[in-house]
């Protein structure tokens, strides 16, 4: 098959109408949702998510998420237990993830769940995502829309980065709000909550809903992802964290303010120390410092330390993982 010519799809009944088209059709779309933009494709069809994992060179043992309008619509696919329905009603439409026993003949590939008896779903908050979910009418496999271990997408051009000339179109929706991907739960075998990926929900505000704590997935291995390698959301140059300023031939990714005298490549994630905003930009500053760091010839960024409550936790964890050693990178 010759490489698809990837449409950019604008915000308008026109550009939705034909991104659903392309979804029937078992063509692939990138589209936003409040945390990152999604590559998504019919979850029902082997063929259509089998482009998902074909476009992103994405190991096939690696799950996807399922993405749905409502809680109604998820209960086709997984039972709610009572915790799990706590935390739909408070944080459904919105950065949560679910991860839950598959029920039996709900109408979905098996690629999506690559095999596991769990089911990954989530209903996203953003507009236009909902838009799409609502003119296709039927359930949405949806990864981050970037090649495997690379930055998440946080705009269409990023997506047209990573993707441009593998996936049919990308629904253009401007940047996304919260810039993490969703806080993923799931539930051990006693039905106690487990914290599987940090994401756009902070922990806290998880534990105060279900007014307890919640697992570490260190203990879960079982119902661990497959798929959560160390080494992910990779930049080119290497980084270094917890840095007071940057060391010679490094570029510089602050939070709060700057340390005095820094004259090479910077960019700031929030002078004034907010993890909200630190949060939307992260991803795009990795890029772009990325980009930068390229430019001057420098293979290291330092970043700064970012406090661990609220956000920071997912924020931290996204960094931690950009700066893992990898294979094709010298440490
Ligand atoms: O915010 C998000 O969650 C975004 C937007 C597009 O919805 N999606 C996203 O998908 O981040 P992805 O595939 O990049 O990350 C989903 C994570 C993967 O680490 C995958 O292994 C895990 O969820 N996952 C999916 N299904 C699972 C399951 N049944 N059990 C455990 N982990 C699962
Ligand atoms: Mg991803």
């Amino acid at each position: 098959m010759a490489d698809p010519v990837t449409q950019i799809l604008p915000d308008s009944a026109a550009g939705i109408a034909r991104a659903a088209e392309i979804l029937r059709d078992g063509g692939r779309v990138a589209f936003p949702t409040e945390t990152v933009y999604g590559l998504g494709a019919d979850a029902r069809s082997d063929a259509a998510v089998a482009g998902i994992f074909a476009a992103k060179d994405r190991p096939r043992f690696n799950p996807l998420i399922v993405h749905l309008p409502d809680r109604a619509a998820v209960e086709a696919y997984v039972d709610l237990p009572e915790a799990a329905g706590q935390l739909a009603d408070a944080f459904w439409p919105g950065p949560l993830t679910l991860v839950l026993p598959r029920r039996a003949g709900a109408p979905l590939s098996d690629l999506v769940t690559s095999g596991l008896p769990t089911l990954g779903v989530r209903v996203p908050a953003h507009p236009l995502g909902r838009a799409l979910l609502e003119a296709f009418g039927a359930p949405v496999a949806g990864p981050s829309a970037n090649p495997s271990g690379r930055v998440s997408p946080t705009s269409a051009a990023h997506v047209a980065d990573g993707l441009s000339g593998r996936i049919e179109a990308i629904l253009d929706g401007g940047a996304c709000p919260v810039g993490l991907e969703s806080t993923i739960v799931g539930f051990d075998a006693d039905g106690a909550p487990v914290l599987l990926r940090p994401g756009g929900i902070p922990r806290e505000t998880i534990e105060a809903c279900l007014c307890r704590p919640l697992a570490d997935r260190e203990g879960h291995a079982a119902i661990t992802a497959p798929g959560q390698l160390a080494s992910h959301y990779a930049p080119d140059a290497h980084m270094r964290l917890d840095a007071d300023r940057p060391l010679t031939g490094e570029a510089w990714l602050g939070f709060g303010p700057d340390p005095e005298g820094i004259d090479g490549p910077a960019l700031n994630l929030s002078p004034t120390g907010d993890l909200h905003e630190a949060a939307a930009r992260l991803f795009a500053a990795m890029r772009e410092i990325d980009n930068l760091a390229a430019d001057a010839g420098l293979a290291r960024i330092a970043v700064a330390p970012i406090p661990m409550g609220g956000l920071g936790a997912a924020i931290n964890d996204r960094l931690g993982r950009a700066a893992a050693p990898r294979p094709d990178q010298p440490a």
